[in-house]
C-alpha cells in the first residue's frame, strides 16, 4: 500500500472507532445518525492532517550545518538503549540492552533519556514510521493508533488547564470548551494556581474523556522533547502525562527528554538511556553519510 493510502485507512479506522466510543448506543441512544456521521467525517479529516504532518516530520533529519536533509529510512540506524540510565547505574549493576523495536513492542511506557544530539528525536521518528508502516495495520485486533506531539510547540502565552490533553483533543478533532470555574459542575485545581477555567471536551471533563479514549483505542502516544517545553507550563504538561499514565492503562507512551533535564519521577514509566555508539555503528553511519569518494579515503 502507498503511504497516502495507509494514512487514509488509518484515519478512517481511528475516526470510526472514536465516534463509536463517543456515541456508544447505550449512553446516547437519541443522537441522530447524521450527527454521528458528521462527527466521524470531521475526525477523519483532522486525523488525516495529523498523521500526514507527523509523517512529513518523520521523513528527514537535518541539523544546522547540513545543506539538505537525510532520509530517515535509508540514512539512519536503529540505536540501542540501556535499561538503567547512567545516573542510576551504580558499580556492579548490569543493565539490559534493548533495541528500538522493544520500545514499540513491549507493553511498558518508556522515558527515553540521552544527551543532546544522541538520537532521541531521530528514534521517535523511526518508531513513528514503524507504527504506521511496518507494524500491524488497522484491520488487526492489536493495532495501536499513533499520535505525535512535539512538546516544543507549546506556547506558554495562552494558559489553559490541561494543555497536553487539550492539544491531543484538538489533534484528534474533538470539540473543546473552556467554562468558567464558577459555572462548571466541578472545580479542577492545579497546585497553588487559581484556575479561572475548566476544560471540557465533547461535554465531558477533559481529564476523564481523553485518558478514556487513549485507553480504549490502545493509542501509542509519542511525546518528543520534555526538556523543550517552556518552563511556565512544564508542570501542567507533566501533570497531564501523569494523568494519562495512571488512567489510560492500555495506552502506550514513549516520551523523550535530555538526561540532565529529567527531574520529576513518573510512575508507570521505564526510563532507558540511548547507548553510546559502538565502533561498528559509527562505521555504518559514516558509510551512509559520507559520499563514496570520501568513503574510500576516510574509512579503512
Ligand atoms: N539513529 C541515527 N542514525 C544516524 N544518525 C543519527 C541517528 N540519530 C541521530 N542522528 C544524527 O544526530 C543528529 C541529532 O539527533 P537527534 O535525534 O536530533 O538528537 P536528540 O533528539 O537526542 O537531541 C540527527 O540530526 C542526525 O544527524
Ligand atoms: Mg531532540
Amino acid at each position: 500500500m502507498y503511504a497516502e493510502q495507509i494514512l487514509t485507512t488509518a484515519a478512517r479506522y481511528i475516526s470510526r472507532s472514536i465516534t463509536d466510543i463517543l456515541f456508544s448506543r447505550i449512553k446516547a441512544p437519541s443522537v441522530p445518525e447524521q450527527e454521528i456521521q458528521r462527527k466521524s467525517e470531521k475526525l477523519q479529516i483532522c486525523l488525516n492532517n495529523h498523521l500526514s504532518k507527523a509523517v512529513k516530520w518523520s521523513e528527514g533529519v537535518q541539523f544546522f550545518i547540513m545543506p539538505s536533509p537525510k532520509n530517515v529510512d535509508n540514512d539512519t540506524l536503529p540505536l540501542s538503549f540501556s535499561s538503567i540510565p547512567r545516573k542510576f547505574c551504580g558499580a556492579g549493576s548490569v543493565p539490559e540492552v534493548y533495541d528500538e523495536s522493544f520500545l514499540v513492542n513491549s507493553v511498558s511506557n518508556f522515558l527515553v533519556l540521552g544527551p543532546p544530539g544522541s538520537g532521541k528525536t531521530t528514534t521517535l521518528k523511526r518508531l513513528l514510521r514503524k507504527s504506521l508502516f511496518e507494524e500491524l495495520t488497522p484491520e488487526h485486533n492489536s493495532y495501536r493508533a499513533p499520535l505525535l506531539i512535539r512538546l516544543r510547540e507549546f506556547n506558554s502565552s495562552f494558559e489553559s488547564p490541561h494543555p497536553l490533553l487539550m492539544r491531543i483533543a484538538r489533534e484528534i478533532g474533538l470539540d473543546c470548551e473552556l467554562k468558567k470555574a464558577g459555572e462548571a459542575k466541578r472545580f479542577v485545581g492545579i497546585k497553588n494556581k487559581v484556575i479561572r477555567f475548566v476544560a471540557y471536551c465533547e461535554n465531558e471533563p477533559i481529564e476523564e474523556l481523553i485518558p478514556r479514549l487513549l485507553h480504549e483505542m490502545r493509542y501509542i502516544l509519542y511525546l518528543d522533547g520534555l526538556d523543550e517545553v517552556t518552563s511556565e507550563i512544564r508542570e501542567e504538561i507533566e501533570d497531564d502525562i501523569a494523568c494519562i499514565n495512571s488512567l489510560a492503562n492500555s495506552c502506550k507512551l514513549v516520551l523523550t527528554c535530555r538526561s540532565g533535564e529529567y527531574k520529576r519521577p513518573h510512575a508507570h514509566m521505564s526510563a532507558v538511556e540511548v547507548c553510546d555508539l559502538s565502533d561498528s555503528e559509527i562505521y555504518d553511519i559514516a558509510g551512509k553519510w559520507l559520499n563514496s569518494d570520501l568513503n574510500s579515503t576516510l574509512l579503512p
